[in-house]
């Protein structure tokens, strides 16, 4: 259960500042996948994200009193289209008292073909944390490699933590102890299949993943999460049948049968996505109470019904907002420590 592991650095009800977030566990820390984190540091990542929450619904004049990283800079660079993460990421640098410089347009940042390396060594100079959005995860990996400042992956081909922050949070929130639901994701094998079986593994949950035969999640993060699950009591099932993914569900997500870079692909997909597709009467075959989950954007009538977006189940703008609240704490303590 989150609240059960909530951290001293949590109570924010007294000012908190830098001093006090200065040594925290995940000071300087990278974020590249979720299982970069243990899985107590990722419990308490969502508990700092509810209270973070709870704070600001309550009085976001006082919270923003209390904005910890006064003058700091934090580099958000988008190398594919954004809506969600970028306002997100731009309110969490503001709300924290930090700078955001968002680097969207194709003529910044990594355009220009400059070295990795030197773009990365020169970011720094300026700002207390890059948070990127790009394509293969090793490009992030390198550019951690390079930087002394927390890297935050803001989307991969292969994975989307941030996104997975958010949506665990949601899950807690809606249905209660995460490591008594089932969470059934039917689609692509993409970086959000992925995240959910390493967020999946790490708070103990059953997850079934079911793709179509040529899409299914990659092998080797596949393994990766079973092993880790091994440790945690979590189940994790990887097939090609969605009725037996979704029979007795808690939680229902599909994402987009082509993922930003796999466009072109889009049309020779079809046939095979369409018994995946999440409609009212797949959704029956989940359990009563179940929720609806989807990162957006949402492709409507393709991978999910209208009737499921707009159903009183569908918790995707609830989950879009948990991405402020997840991110917030996650650059609160990542930044501990960062002049
Ligand atoms: N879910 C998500 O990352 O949305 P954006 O692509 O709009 O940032
Ligand atoms: N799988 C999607 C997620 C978008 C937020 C993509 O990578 O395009």
């Amino acid at each position: 259960m989150i609240d059960e592991q909530t951290p001293d650095w949590v109570q924010l009800d007294s000012a908190i500042g830098a001093d006090e977030l200065n040594g925290n566990p995940f000071a300087g820390r990278d974020l590249l996948r979720l299982c970069d984190l243990t899985p107590g540091e990722f419990h308490a990542v969502l508990s700092t994200a509810r209270a973070n929450k709870a704070l600001w619904k309550a009085d976001a004049a006082a919270a923003q009193r209390q904005a910890p990283y006064q003058g700091r800079a934090i580099g958000v660079i988008l190398e594919k289209p954004s809506l969600r993460t970028r306002v997100s990421f731009e309110l969490a640098a503001a709300r924290l008292g930090a700078h955001p410089v968002v680097m969207s347009d194709t003529n910044s940042a990594f355009s220009r073909g400059e070295s990795l390396k030197d773009t990365t060594m020169v970011m720094e100079r300026f700002v207390s944390a890059i948070v990127i959005r790009s394509f293969a995860q090793a490009r992030i990996e390198e550019i951690a490699r390079w930087a002394s400042v927390p890297v935050i992956n803001a989307l991969t081909d292969d994975f989307h933590p941030c996104q997975g922050l958010a949506d665990f949070l949601t899950m807690y929130e809606r249905k209660g102890d995460l490591s008594k639901l089932k969470l059934a994701y039917v689609g692509d094998g993409n970086n959000m299949a992925h995240t959910y079986l390493e967020g999946g593994a790490l708070c103990g949950m059953e997850v079934h993943i079911a793709t179509p035969d040529g899409y299914r999640p990659q092998e080797q993060y596949v393994k990766q999460a079973q092993a880790l699950a091994a440790q945690t009591g979590a189940k994790l099932v990887v097939g090609t049948d969605p009725a037996a993914a979704l029979e007795g569900a808690d939680v229902v997500i599909t994402d987009t049968w082509a993922s930003m870079g796999a466009e072109a692909e889009h049309d020779e997909r079809v046939n095979a996505f369409v018994p995946y597709r999440v409609s009212a009467a797949s959704f029956d075959l989940a359990a009563p109470g179940a929720i609806f989950l989807h990162c957006l954007p949402a492709h409507r009538g393709e991978e999910v019904t209208d009737e499921v977006m707009d159903a009183p189940y569908s918790a995707i703008y609830d989950e879009a907002e948990n991405r402020l609240h997840a991110q917030q704490a996650l650059l609160m303590l990542v930044l501990g420590n960062i002049a």
